[in-house]
């Protein structure tokens, strides 16, 4: 089983370890979603959302709502595929991202029940955002994960899918710097972790937030009051890579009787993955506490200390599904019986990979060329596949390029960016029955191209001499268009190559 998962224990010892009294502030963006205005809220500054996208419109929530962040959101046309926020971020830099629904009813009397809709996190589909169980209860819904910047901004996108019944919508969204040393035995190039649970046991009141955990990871209370403690003293435990709140070792659920502590936790039954757990131990109540932990009776760690200094276990890729139950397990050479304090847990996603940079930038100067570009041209073009651009085709594989560009019939006017020979992969380019002008870009470096397909637009001048050399071209139609000059020699009688001109402007007619 060993090859799976990988299983590790830290010991901290305090001398390790300044105190933070005083944390640092957040760093990164908070964004209240349809807010016309920045606001203040409990000392920190959130932002509106208006310059970080540009489709969608701002709501007002008609019910009354306590939290100031769930009084707007921004709502988005189901038509659309997709909709996108582009966040400036820190290329390199690990971000906590958490996206927080609440839908007052904004969609009508026809639609009493949220919509169900897709979140996408740059090409990584993160999950199904479904707020139907806590909005019937009056709640807002959280969802957090920790992504890698790999660029210059990320992408977080609203999905519209099959099970999508009304307009999807979000309330806020925020984007948190995290330190280096947080989760990382995670392969943060190619995972990322979107959480489950994140529990402060024994614990029951107010979640545990920023001041107390510098980095505003919210740890909820979880277990009743039979079996919890507090430690008598100070524990010190800032030396944990994770940096969890020294709050959360304040408490804990445990039993100073020899026995076996059972935790149902997570709550929730799992879907069938791979999980990233880091469980919490902290203990000075004096005596010594070691045990055993297996997780759905599998042997997770054997003969753990729970010593004041702290110790934490985490497993970066255990595989769950369903139920899941922690034992807890005295050995033979302990005077107390187990504790613990805290516990993390998510899943683990495989990121989905992102569109080749040099495709991704030159399609951005074709979209801004086009005066009316396809409404869901936002995020990543090919990631997720089932969300690619309209128009778009990608190649399979690691190096995903862009090798189809067909916008047929888009009804489509301004010209088309000579960046597009950026795009070195394409072999089809289809833009045929639209209004597009302007010249015809040089394409010599599109050396994979098969067919050009400008038919029935406004192109105008001449045709690029260079389109000649593009040796596997087997389609050049042009009929329809402003074009002038004359049919380069090199297109005419050239074997294998079928070409269009019907229509234009020539000097000469080409031969036929
Ligand atoms: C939302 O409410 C604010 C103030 O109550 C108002 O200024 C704003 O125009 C409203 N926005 C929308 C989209 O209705
Ligand atoms: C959303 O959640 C509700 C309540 O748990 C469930 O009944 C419904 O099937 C879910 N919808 C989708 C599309 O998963
Ligand atoms: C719903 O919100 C209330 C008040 O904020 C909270 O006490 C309760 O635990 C929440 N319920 C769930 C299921 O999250
Ligand atoms: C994680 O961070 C700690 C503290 O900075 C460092 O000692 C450790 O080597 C890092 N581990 C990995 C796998 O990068
Ligand atoms: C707490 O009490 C409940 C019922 O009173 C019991 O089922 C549960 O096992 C107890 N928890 C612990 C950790 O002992
Ligand atoms: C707890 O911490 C305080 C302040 O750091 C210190 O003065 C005190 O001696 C500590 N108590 C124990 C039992 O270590
Ligand atoms: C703890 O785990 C080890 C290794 O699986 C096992 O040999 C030992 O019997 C366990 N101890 C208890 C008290 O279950
Ligand atoms: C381009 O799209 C049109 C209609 O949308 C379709 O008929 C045609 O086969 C497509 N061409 C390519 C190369 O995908
Ligand atoms: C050309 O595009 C328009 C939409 O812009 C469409 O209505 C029309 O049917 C298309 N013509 C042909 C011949 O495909
Ligand atoms: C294409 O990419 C190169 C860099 O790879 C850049 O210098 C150039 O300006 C781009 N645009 C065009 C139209 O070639
Ligand atoms: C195309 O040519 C026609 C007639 O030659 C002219 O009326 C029209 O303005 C031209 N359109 C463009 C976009 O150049």
């Amino acid at each position: 089983m060993s090859f799976f998962f990988f299983l590790l224990l830290f010991l901290f010892s305090s001398f390790l370890t300044p105190s933070l009294s005083q944390p640092p502030p957040l760093k990164g963006f908070l964004i209240n979603c349809g807010s016309p205005s920045k606001t203040i809220i409990d000392s920190h500054s959130w932002l509106p959302d208006s310059n970080f996208i540009s489709s969608g419109t701002p709501r007002n929530i008609t019910s009354s709502v306590l939290i100031p962040t769930l009084k707007t959101l921004r709502s988005f046309p189901l038509q659309v595929k997709k909709h996108c926020y582009n966040i400036p971020v820190y290329r390199g830099a690990k971000y906590l991202v958490r996206t927080t629904f609440f839908y007052g009813g904004v969609n009508g009397p026809d639609h009493p029940s949220p919509p169900v809709f897709d979140q996408i996190v740059d090409g990584t589909l993160w999950t199904v955002v479904n707020t139907t169980e806590d909005y019937a209860i009056g709640n807002s819904t959280f969802y957090e994960g920790v992504f890698l910047a790999k660029g210059k901004f990320l992408s977080f996108c609203i999905g519209s899918n099959s099970y999508t019944d009304s307009d999807p919508f979000v309330s806020a969204l925020e984007f948190l710097i995290l330190g280096e040393s947080l989760y990382n035995t995670t392969d943060f190039k190619n995972f990322a972790i979107g959480l489950v649970g994140r529990h402060s046991f024994g614990y029951s009141g107010v979640p545990i937030r920023y001041p107390d955990d510098q980095f505003d990871r919210i740890w909820e209370p979880f277990g009743q009051g039979n079996s919890t403690k507090a430690n008598t003293d100070n524990v010190s435990v800032s030396g944990f890579w994770n940096l969890p709140p020294s709050k959360v070792f304040e408490t804990h659920l445990g039993s100073d009787q020899l026995e076996s502590l059972e935790l149902r936790w997570p709550t929730a039954s799992l879907p069938s993955s791979k999980y990233y757990i880091a469980l919490y131990f902290a203990d000075n109540t004096g005596g010594s506490r070691i045990f055993n932990i297996s997780v759905n009776g599998v042997h997770y760690y054997r003969d753990l200390n729970a010593i004041p200094s702290g110790v934490v276990v985490f497993a970066n890729q255990w595989p769950l599904s369903g139920p899941t139950t922690i034992t807890l397990t005295p050995s033979a050479s302990s005077s107390l019986g187990p504790l613990i304090n805290a516990g993390e847990i998510f899943n683990v996603l495989s990121l989905g990979g992102r569109t080749s940079t040099r495709d991704v930038i030159a399609l951005e100067r074709v979209k801004k060329s086009l005066r009316n570009p396809p409404l869901d041209w936002s995020g990543d073009p090919c990631m997720p596949r089932q969300y690619s651009w309209t128009g778009v085709t990608c190649s399979e594989g690691s190096n995903i390029r862009v090798v189809t560009l067909n916008l047929t019939s888009m009804d489509l006017s301004g010209s088309l960016s000579p960046f597009v020979a950026n795009m070195t992969a394409l072999t089809n380019i289809w833009l045929g029955n639209n209004s597009l002008s302007g010249q015809i870009p040089n394409l010599r470096s599109l050396t994979m191209l098969e067919t050009l397909h400008l038919d029935d637009n406004q192109f105008s001048g001449e045709i690029p001499s260079s389109l000649g050399n593009i040796g596997g071209l087997k389609e050049v139609f042009l009929q329809n268009n402003n074009l002038t000059g004359q049919v380069p020699a090199n297109l005419i009688g050239k074997p294998g190559l079928i070409v269009r001109t019907s229509g234009n402007n020539f000097l000469s007619p080409p031969a036929p």
